[in-house]
């Protein structure tokens, strides 16, 4: 058996080898698909397959460790499922998805080093695709294995053009057969993911760890605008159609509607926004930008988005801009089941010494896929400032083998009796 700090540092040398496997030299970039992410699910097979599971990569990319139940009895034909991603955004910090993932391994070393066996298969799990970066849709992975996935999907394109149909079978999935992979709701136990908090409530508080409530309501939409493009010099500014202004406006608007939401905790962000055909002395007559927003209730993002889109409108209108709102994803709240709450409470409780607060994750995670398929159940880990998304993501050693610490006893929680 070891100690939390012993745990923590297993933990922190993986992920210091996976944060090396990137696509950009001197930062962490790691995108759905990519040669990286190949490399990376390779290194995570051989630590599943160190660690005595039995190893796969299923037709999306996504790897599975399984550990076979160590006693037989009604259970023994249902598997407890515990993961998290492997796919980083652009420039990322090295613990967001990839401590999820580690975790699950070193909990099931953790739990072969106690000597303690299960009454029900123990699957770890290394999703692909997590952020959502490289293609307009996200959780193609875990939605595969929740039976979720809409199949029109493979065909969007990245912004080289390769569809996800493409860059799959090139990575050594097989995108005819992700169908086959959907698991059956009466073989599933629950999903557990372990993730970084990405907010400072937690190191506000001085705890280490939380229970997550429930997973935002989150929806993300591309806006088209099309104007008249035209010389700089020449077109009066009372004549002019610019995409890029008209998207401007509306850069301001989503900020004030989301300012207004506040008890909701209604957040909304444009993250990119690019405008054709993109020379200084032409008036864009093409933009395009992103939207993301998310509320703590789903009635609060619908309501908002509904301004959004009369804002867009009234935008488009004035300026004589016609503007598009394309829907690329729409996730209801995921609400962490009571029974996986509390056997995640009694983990921590049990190393902390503290009854956890609960915490809703603004930010997206596989749960909203896996949610289709079984109960989820998160553990939140504190990390620096609450800062995520960045290379300064940081995390204490300490805190991350006390999250080990606190999956494997809600593992042993669930397997004593907790509901399965
Ligand atoms: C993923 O991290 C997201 O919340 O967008
Ligand atoms: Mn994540
Ligand atoms: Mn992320």
């Amino acid at each position: 058996m070891s100690d939390a700090r012993a745990l923590g540092e297993r933990a922190e040398a993986m992920i210091g080898a996976l944060a090396g496997i990137t696509a950009e030299p001197g930062k962490i970039t790691r995108l759905y698909l990519s040669p990286e992410h190949r490399r990376a699910a390779a290194l995570v097979g051989e630590w599943m397959r160190q660690a005595g599971l039995s190893v796969r990569m299923d037709a999306a990319g996504t790897m599975h460790g399984l550990l076979a139940p160590g006693l037989s009895g009604p259970r023994a034909n249902r598997r407890l499922l515990v993961g998290s991603h492997i796919d980083t955004v652009v420039d990322a910090g090295r613990y967001d998805g990839n401590l999820g993932v580690v975790a699950g391994i070193v909990a099931v070393e953790e739990l072969a080093a106690r000597g303690i066996r299960l009454p029900f298969g123990l699957e770890i799990l290394a999703f692909g695709d997590e952020e959502g970066v490289r293609y307009p849709k996200t959780l193609v992975s875990s939605s595969t294995i929740a039976g979720s996935l809409d199949p029109t999907v493979l065909d969007m394109v990245d912004a080289t053009g390769m569809p996800i149909r493409g860059a799959l079978a090139e990575f050594g999935g097989d995108p005819d057969h992700l169908a086959a992979e959907a698991y059956l709701r009466g073989d599933v136990i629950g999903y557990l993911e372990v993730h970084i908090e990405q907010g400072p409530v937690l190191e506000s508080q001085g705890e280490a760890l939380g229970v997550v409530s429930a997973i935002a309501s989150q929806g993300r939409y591309r806006l088209t605008a099309r104007g008249e493009a035209g010389h700089a010099g020449t077109v009066p500014m009372a004549l002019r159609h610019d995409a890029l202004a008209a998207l401007a406006e509306v850069v301001l608007a989503v900020e004030e509607v989301a300012r207004k939401g506040v008890r909701d905790s209604l957040v909304a962000t444009v993250g990119e926004i690019t405008a054709r055909p993109g020379a200084v002395n032409v008036i864009p007559g093409e933009a395009m930008m992103s939207l993301d927003v998310r509320a703590a209730n789903d009635a609060a993002r619908v309501a908002a988005v509904e301004e959004i889109r009369r804002r867009v409108r009234d935008t488009g209108v004035r300026r004589g801009v016609v503007i598009g709102m394309e829907t690329m994803i729409e996730k209801p709240v995921a609400a962490a089941a009571p029974w996986l709450k509390r056997a995640i409470a009694g983990g921590i409780e049990a190393v902390t010494g503290r009854k956890p607060r609960e915490i809703m994750s603004g930010a997206g995670h596989d749960g909203q896929a896996m949610i289709n398929l079984t109960d989820i159940g998160m553990i939140f880990v504190r990390c620096r400032a609450g800062i995520s998304h960045n290379p300064l993501e940081s995390v204490m050693i300490e805190d991350m083998g006390l999250a080990i610490e606190a999956l494997v006893g809600t593992i042993v929680r669930i397997a004593e009796g907790g509901r399965a």
